[in-house]
């Protein structure tokens, strides 16, 4: 820090009034603060950059590590990624995107506990035995163990280990029911079957979207929440890549 200057104006002749040195003063501890709120800002304008690179490079390596996960199932090619631009679009339209910001690493890794199953049942042709099945039903709570002990993949960890219940409590691995499963795993529900629904595979065409979004509210009450496929069904026509298609 500089030493301190004198305050009075150059060529005043005798030192000024005490109004005049505190006004000095003053202005220099101005410079001073604006000075430090410059420096400050700029370095929160860096942190928010490296912190924005961090984040892309996080969705990034997980979303290398579902496609992974995916690759062991051939037919399901881009399902993973729709499923997060649709379920992000889902969550902004209920209002509760920024409560979960986590989600999004959810949809993304909502089979990831499939790295647990045997290749020899995730591939079978046929039907699966009972106990085929219950290795299968198993892969929720795999892929759950996998994120729980991560503090900011809370939500991200729910929507893996619920993304096989059902809203009238049919579905596993617990068989939890209407608000017991949370919101974000019951939006995902609704965008994953939909996805499904309208995209080709080896055994069926596409079915167009009209007919999804019917099959959707004829489901709505047992394998999805009501409320949230009325959300759902107006924001068809702006999902990502939907509107093009449709
Ligand atoms: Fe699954």
């Amino acid at each position: 820090m500089s030493p301190p200057s004198d305050p009075a104006p150059a060529g005043a002749g005798a030192p000024g009034s005490d109004q005049e040195r505190l006004e000095a003063q003053l202005q220099v501890f101005a410079r001073e603060i604006g000075a430090m709120y410059r420096s400050q800002k700029a370095r929160a304008e860096q942190l928010e950059a490296a912190l924005g690179a961090l984040k892309t490079a996080y969705l990034e390596t997980i979303r290398s590590f579902a496609f992974v996960v995916e690759a062991k199932d051939a037919y399901t090619g881009m399902h993973l990624e729709r499923c997060r631009s649709y379920g992000v679009a889902l969550m902004e339209e209920l209002g509760v995107a920024d409560d979960h910001p986590d989600a999004e690493y959810g949809f993304l890794l909502h089979d990831a506990g499939k790295i647990g199953v045997p290749e020899r049942i995730l591939s079978k042709p046929g039907p699966l035995t009972a106990a085929e099945w219950r290795v299968m039903r198993a892969h929720p709570v795999i892929g759950y163990q996998m994120l729980e002990n991560i503090p900011f993949m809370t939500t991200a960890a729910e929507i893996v280990r619920c993304h096989h219940e059902m809203f009238d409590g049919s579905g596993y691995p617990e068989g939890l029911r209407g608000e017991q499963i949370p919101l974000p795993a019951r939006a995902f529900s609704i965008v994953d079957a939909f996805d499904a629904m309208t995209t080709d595979r080896p055994y069926r065409a596409a079915m167009p979207t009209e007919r999804a979004a019917a099959e959707l509210s004829r489901m709505a009450g047992t394998q999805f929440d009501p409320d949230v496929v009325a959300v759902f069904l107006p924001l068809i026509e702006r999902l990502p890549g939907v509107g093009a298609r449709a």
